[in-house]
């Protein structure tokens, strides 16, 4: 049966459920005694102009920021209304929502039914998450991704808020992928151009190419495929990257809540159950209408899921690419920079508690004008180890240090890679993006309520450490790093805590967050990550909204920007009641900052963008300035 809205688990919780971690064990204990809070508190190495973050107590006085603010904007206010807020002097519109119409044969959204199976296919997908836009001449060309769907949401019209049909599995399986639309700018504002050449729906029934060292693995053949070259499909697409090269990286991220068994006696094996795939899905019942997602049935399926998949925007024929080179795991987004000789260099988070923060080093090198198209086909994947004293290492997956048989299996079974080389454990690695202005990464750590109590579901233990300095962290925070030698393939990296999110109004100490966060720019868990092209970091929240306990005063999920060089941190946007804000991109002229709401009223509590009683739409939006200038 499918879950009602009051058994319907969060991503985490389903995971847990699957697969719960052993009782605590004494091991936070022993890491507390080792580290505890010090790196938080100072002991660490902060580097550059922002020492001040980890070089003083959170108990210090936020610093004075206005005499040399480049965030030349008056902050937001937290609040929790029903819409969008942006500061004086900018304004916001709708650019695509889930449902709209992309060719004019298309059947308009009907708040009634919320769409069929047919009419999903030729609409704009639901729950937009990371997106690029890209230029072929005057043309600009929108890649979006669909990550998922709320059942409650998209089936509200079924008396059991879940799929109830084979079309309402068809429906739920177009409303997943990536949405790649035309856009133009009319009066101002940007909407889909209808019928455009460029207008291209990716679901979870599209054929893609299985790419990579484990191409053709005994580990991706199925009934349906063989040969273990050719899949069906993407889904949980979460975050995005982008190539020089002009293509759109998508990411796989929850894969695993799709697959069920229909023999309940059926034993997942360890590898499955490392990755959270069980009997049980998240609510979704495909496998009743399609035999791929019955594990019971195609064992390896979920083995073709969980990669970065490479798309050609400007090519609606062109066929997807499973890149299995940049590894298995849940990614989160693929940020995608140039190493000193020209080598591809990706960076990826694998967001579940206590999992690893991995970056990919191609073999060979990019160069403007020659074929780069399979450049991410070949190279090295590492993951990082974090010192607690402000240093830390990429080590390098190979069968020589894992373990492993071939590099083929590593890149399917990528997180038991991780575990055998003792990386380290994180809060929940989201994304990752890196300063266009000096070389160095960012990721946020969104939160981690297990962080000194449970180990990761591969058993690896995530004792408090440098990077992930609270117990039970429930505000999040972002780390940052720079590689030794201005090198992005260095070995080797100095790191320090760009921002430790918390309630300096409710709390003292660790949970009151670092002194760049006071109690007028406050949130928790951090998400989604951006630079423009100034240098400025663009943080998106997806976090606890009740706004009360812990997190009263922090409102609704929003948008902040922050300075790399001063620490200086602003709330730039607050999102519609119970949405997250994920997805983040400019238009060419970089006058139009284009940002995601995803799930508005996920739990019944929103009608945005539609108002009154209208069912609640996930939407791309524009933001402008009212005079007409840059937006970073
Ligand atoms: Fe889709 Fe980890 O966010
Ligand atoms: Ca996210
Ligand atoms: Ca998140």
């Amino acid at each position: 049966m499918p879950k009602t809205t009051k058994e319907l688990l969060s991503f985490d919780e389903f995971d847990e459920r699957r697969n719960p971690p052993p009782a605590e064990t004494d091991f936070s204990r022993i890491a507390e005694s080792l580290v505890s809070r010090r790196s938080f508190l100072g002991g660490s190495v902060a580097f550059g102009a922002s020492a001040f973050v980890m070089g003083t107590t959170a108990l210090t006085p936020a610093p004075a920021f206005a005499a040399t603010s480049r965030l030349a904007f008056k902050q937001v206010a937290a609040n929790t209304l029903d819409t969008v807020t942006v500061p004086d002097g900018y304004s916001w519109h709708i650019v695509a929502r889930w449902g709209d119409a992309m060719w004019s044969d298309s059947v308009a959204f009907d708040d009634q039914t919320r769409g069929t199976g047919a009419s999903q296919e030729r609409s704009f997908g639901d729950n937009n998450d990371g997106m690029a836009l890209f230029t072929d001449g005057t043309r600009n060309i929108l890649a979006v991704n669909n990550e998922y769907t709320n059942l409650e949401i998209i089936h509200g019209n079924r008396a059991s808020n879940g799929p109830e049909t084979e079309d309402d599995v068809r429906k739920s399986k177009a409303a997943h992928g990536v949405s790649v639309v035309e856009i133009e700018q009319k009066d101002g504002q940007w909407g889909i151009v209808v019928d455009s050449t460029y207008n291209r729906r990716i679901t979870a029934d599209t054929p893609m190419e299985i790419t990579g060292p484990a191409r053709g693995h005994d580990l991706l053949k199925t009934a349906a495929d063989p040969s273990g070259t050719h899949s069906l499909g993407t889904m949980n697409n979460c975050g995005n990257g982008r190539t020089p090269w002009g293509t759109y990286l998508t990411c796989e991220e929850n894969f695993n809540g799709y697959f069920a068994s229909s023999d309940a006696n059926y034993a997942p094996s360890a590898a499955l159950k490392r990755y959270g795939v069980g009997n049980e899905d998240w609510g979704y019942g495909w496998s009743k209408y399609d035999e791929r997602f019955d594990i019971s049935k195609n064992p390896n399926e979920p083995n073709r899921l969980g990669y970065i998949v490479e798309i050609d925007p400007m090519d609606p024929t062109s066929t997807p690419k499973k890149r299995t080179a940049l590894g298995r795991i849940k990614h989160e987004n693929a940020d995608v920079v140039l190493a000193a000789d020209g080598r591809v260099v990706v960076y990826m988070g694998d967001d579940e508690r206590g999992e690893y923060l991995y970056k990919f080093v191609s073999d060979g090198k990019y160069s403007a004008g020659r074929n780069n198209a399979d450049l991410l086909d070949a190279g090295t994947i590492y993951v990082a180890k974090f010192n607690d004293d402000g240093k830390g290492e990429w080590i390098a997956l190979t069968p020589a240090t894992t373990g492993m048989a071939s590099q083929a299996e590593i890149c399917i079974h990528t997180r038991m890679a991780a575990s055998a080389v003792g990386a380290t454990t994180m809060d929940r690695p989201e994304w990752v993006a890196s300063n266009p202005t000096r070389v160095e990464g960012y990721c946020a750590l969104t939160n981690n309520k297990n962080r000194g109590v449970k180990p990761n579901a591969g058993g690896d233990a995530t004792p408090v450490n440098g990077p992930n300095p609270r117990e039970k962290n429930l505000f999040g925070q972002v780390v940052r790093w720079r590689p030794a030698d201005g090198d992005h393939a260095a070995d080797s990296f100095d790191w320090d805590l760009f921002v430790t999110a918390g309630n300096p109004a409710v709390h003292t100490g660790p949970e009151a967050g670092s002194p760049n966060v006071n109690a007028d720019n406050m949130f928790n868990s951090p998400d989604g990550l951006g630079f423009d092209t100034t240098g400025l970091l663009w943080i998106q929240t997806d976090g606890n909204y009740k706004n009360k306990d812990g997190f009263a005063g922090q409102g609704n999920n929003q948008m902040l920007v922050g300075d790399p060089d001063t620490g200086e941190i602003k709330r730039f946007l607050v999102g519609p009641k119970e949405c997250e804000i994920t997805g983040i991109t400019w238009s060419a002229d970089r006058k139009t900052l284009f940002v995601g709401i995803q799930h508005p009223g996920e739990k019944g509590g929103s009608h945005f963008p539609g108002g009154g009683s209208s069912v609640p739409r996930s939407v791309v939006i524009g933001i402008t300035r009212d005079d007409n200038e840059l937006i970073g």
